[in-house]
């Protein structure tokens, strides 16, 4: 089996280029970000503080998270919910930074990730996958780009989806989001040793999905 982590900050394109790498090379995608989101919209659901740590670790049992592919589509199941569209909102996304930083929400989530692993040559994209998840994944790409130029891109798809957007309002989130992730105690963004930094600021989409393919094909050779 062969297993590709793609780790990075906010908005640097993962999941597109993850996506579009997966599915040129026959690879299943796992976006991982979408487990630690169903997670903060349980707590947004059950009226569950993300900063009270106790009253999260509590509401865990009674979560059930499934990812599920409709025609090679990944879609988020909660407590058999299909909540695959709930968890992109702004709301969810500064949650899903709160509970990430949660240990017991980690450790909940570990086993989930490594499963996908062990019966399928998978791209999975999150913070900690070459880290953490993946320890042995035979490519491990950070992907990473300019606060500006990821607040730029968030605002272009929010407003191609007919939502406004503030871009000093983007910027802000994306930032605070960025020192969230890195300055956690457990598990913090960080490239993985002997990963590849694919700074994608300069890079056209496609630029950079040909070349993240490109490195994963060098690779595993
Ligand atoms: O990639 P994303 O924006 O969907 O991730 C949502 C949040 O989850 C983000 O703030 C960081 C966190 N996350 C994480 O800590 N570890 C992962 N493997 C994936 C996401």
């Amino acid at each position: 089996m062969i297993s590709v982590a793609i780790d990075g900050p906010a908005g640097a394109g993962k999941s597109t280029i993850a996506k579009a790498a997966a599915s040129e090379l026959g690879y299943i995608y796992i976006d991982t970000g979408a487990l630690y989101r169903a997670v903060a919209l349980a707590c947004i659901r059950c009226e569950v503080s993300t900063g009270d740590e106790k009253a999260v670790e509590e509401m865990l049992p009674k979560t059930e998270i499934r990812l599920v592919f409709f025609n090679g589509v990944q879609h988020i199941l909660l407590n058999d919910d299909d909540v695959s569209e709930q968890i992109r909102s702004e709301e969810v996304s500064m949650a899903a930074s709160a509970v990430s930083a949660i240990p017991v929400v980690r450790a909940y989530l570990l086993e989930l990730q490594r499963s996908f692993a062990q019966n399928a040559d998978v791209i999975m994209d999150g913070r900690d996958i070459g880290t953490v998840i993946l320890p042995n994944a035979q490519v491990k790409i950070f992907l990473t780009a300019s606060p500006e130029k990821r607040a730029r891109r968030r605002v272009k798809q929010l407003e191609e989806q007919g939502m406004e957007a503030d871009f000093d309002k983007v910027l802000y989130d994306i930032v605070q989001r960025d020192y969230n992730d890195s300055h956690r105690k457990t598990a913090p963004l960080k490239a993985a040793e002997g990963a590849v930094t694919i700074d994608t600021s300069e890079l056209t989409l496609e630029e950079a999905i040909d070349k993240v393919i490109e490195t994963i094909k060098e690779k595993t050779v």
